[in-house]
């Protein structure tokens, strides 16, 4: 049995960038004793909850009362949606910030920490777990109480990251790199499966090349710190486009450079979507989250508010300091600012955020594209819509709606679980009218049509160089 079990397994790891997310995956997992037993209980319960039988308390909160999931170690599915959700009272009107129950503390050496100075400002108050591991319910609620997103949103990116960059069942990810606390059975099979790479992942859902202050994962294998020269061009788009302050159009300049460097530099630069969506969403989400105040509504992000949450401490702090654009900084842990500030006074929803994409994206039309098998430059494989709701639901599709659930089809216990999470994100995408149509295979061709998509799009090297940067904490 487990030599079948190491060999599957094997066969799956070279074969694909997610290998346990592979038929042999979780064929080599159903096969495996212990976790057939634990997964058969869960997903009983999971049933039992859908079906109503078993009780559960609404308004909550995290965990309590709710099915518990795979070994005591996880929340349920529904915790989301019944225990999570801010009243209206929480995230409509400006509140100041920060609070006296949240206060700032710098991460611990085990902490971990990752690309998203929104996460790591989170866990360095204790919006999330302080150690930056969380759950989709911890992320959505953090990320609504400090920030104002939309519960649509936030789950989009928490369970893209929980799906690939984290543990399906417990809903819980790394904001950071691998960490052995998150994983099958709380990370016990982490030995046979592999230890799930964190937000930080590179070749996931979320994480991208062109980032706003990181750099690209394969220049350095390290996509997760914080770049002092990426941001001070950053402030130098500030001072020219925004009369220093971190404007929409400032970002968009920022990016439109960083795009041109990062694919001159990186011979195996890659940005399609989702990823991309993601990168050119997290340009946006500097004004649109980190102002003082509502944007477009008079907030504006200016150079101490944006400096504190990315962590960026600037070598000098006179008066005019922040009027040179040759100002250096060096990093420290991101907080909120101290002096005080203001939260946005109502929630970014995907329609916000599909719109913030599509203007970073429309100001340099950006080819999307990968290295490729040959590793000369394929665009594809898709146009981008060019309308707020054709690229949304064009995100929902290429993420949630035939992707997962049609590559595990022959595995239907699994299924039930990746599609329980991802009925999650159904709420936003039937607003929007969307019908699923990605990937156009169906059943068993789905393996098959997804190593042709690869292949030719993303490009042999670039799926073996599948990672998450270094962090002082990678407990892996
Ligand atoms: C809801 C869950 C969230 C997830 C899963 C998430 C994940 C990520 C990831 C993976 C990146 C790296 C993208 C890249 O490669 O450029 C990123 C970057 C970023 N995120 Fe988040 N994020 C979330 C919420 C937020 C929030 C609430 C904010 C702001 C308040 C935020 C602000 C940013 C910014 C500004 C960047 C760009 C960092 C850079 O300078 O390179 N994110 N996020």
């Amino acid at each position: 049995m487990r030599l079948a079990l190491f060999t599957a397994l094997f066969a799956a790891q070279s074969a694909l960038a997610f290998p346990w997310l592979r038929k042999e995956g979780f064929d080599a997992l159903f096969n495996h004793p212990e976790a057939r037993k634990v997964l058969k209980g869960t997903l009983e319960e999971y049933h039992a909850g859908q079906s109503g039988k078993v009780k559960r308390q609404v308004n909550t909160g995290v965990g309590n009362g709710v099915i518990t999931l795979l070994g005591g170690s996880v929340q349920a599915v529904l915790d989301n949606v019944l225990g999570l959700i801010p009243t209206n009272d929480a995230v409509r009107g400006l509140k100041k910030f920060p609070e006296p129950a949240h206060p700032f503390r710098a991460p611990g050496p085990t902490d971990q920490r990752g690309p998203c100075p929104g996460l790591n400002t989170l866990a360095n108050h204790g919006y999330i777990p302080r150690n930056g591991i969380a759950t989709i319910g911890q992320i959505n609620a953090g990320t609504a109480r400090l920030f104002n997103m939309g519960v649509d949103l936030s789950t989009l990116l928490a369970t893209g990251g929980a799906i690939d960059g984290g543990d399906i069942f417990s809903q819980k990810m790394s904001i950071g790199g691998r960490d052995d606390r998150v994983g099958l059975l709380s990370g016990e099979l982490n030995a046979i499966f592999g230890t799930p790479s964190g937000i930080a992942g590179h070749g996931k859902f979320n994480e991208g090349d062109a980032s706003a202050t990181r750099n690209d994962f394969y220049l350095s294998g390290d996509n997760i710190s914080f770049q002092p020269e990426l941001f001070k061009q950053l402030h130098q788009q500030a001072l020219a486009r925004g009369n220093g302050t971190y404007s929409v159009e400032a970002i968009k300049e920022h990016f439109k450079n960083r795009y041109r460097d990062s694919k001159a530099a990186n011979p195996q630069f890659y940005f399609n979507l989702p990823s991309s969506g993601v990168v050119m969403g997290a340009y946006y989400f500097i004004p649109g989250f980190f102002s003082n105040g509502t944007i477009g509504a008079g907030g504006i992000a200016n150079e101490a508010s944006i400096t504190s949450f990315y962590g960026a401490k600037p070598s000098r702090t006179g008066r005019d300091a922040w009027r040179d654009p040759d100002l250096t900084y060096t990093h420290v842990p991101e907080r909120i600012p101290e002096q005080g500030w203001y939260r946005r006074a109502t929630p970014m929803t995907i329609p916000e955020a599909v719109a913030g994409i599509l203007d970073v994206y429309l100001y340099s039309m950006p080819p999307m594209g990968g290295s490729g098998a040959a590793q000369s430059w394929v665009v594809g494989p898709v146009n981008i819509p060019n309308s707020p709701q054709g690229f949304s639901c064009f995100l929902y599709n290429a993420i949630f709606a035939n992707f997962p659930s049609e590559i595990f089809n022959s595995v239907r216990l699994v299924q039930a679980v990746v599609n329980g999470l991802s009925r999650l994100v159904v709420p936003g995408y039937k607003a929007l009218g969307c019908t699923v149509d990605y990937p156009d295979a169906t059943g068993a061709a789905v393996p098959a049509a997804y190593d042709r998509w690869a292949e030719r799009y993303v490009g042999k090297a670039k799926l073996e160089a599948v990672g998450s940067g270094w962090y002082k904490g990678d407990r892996s």
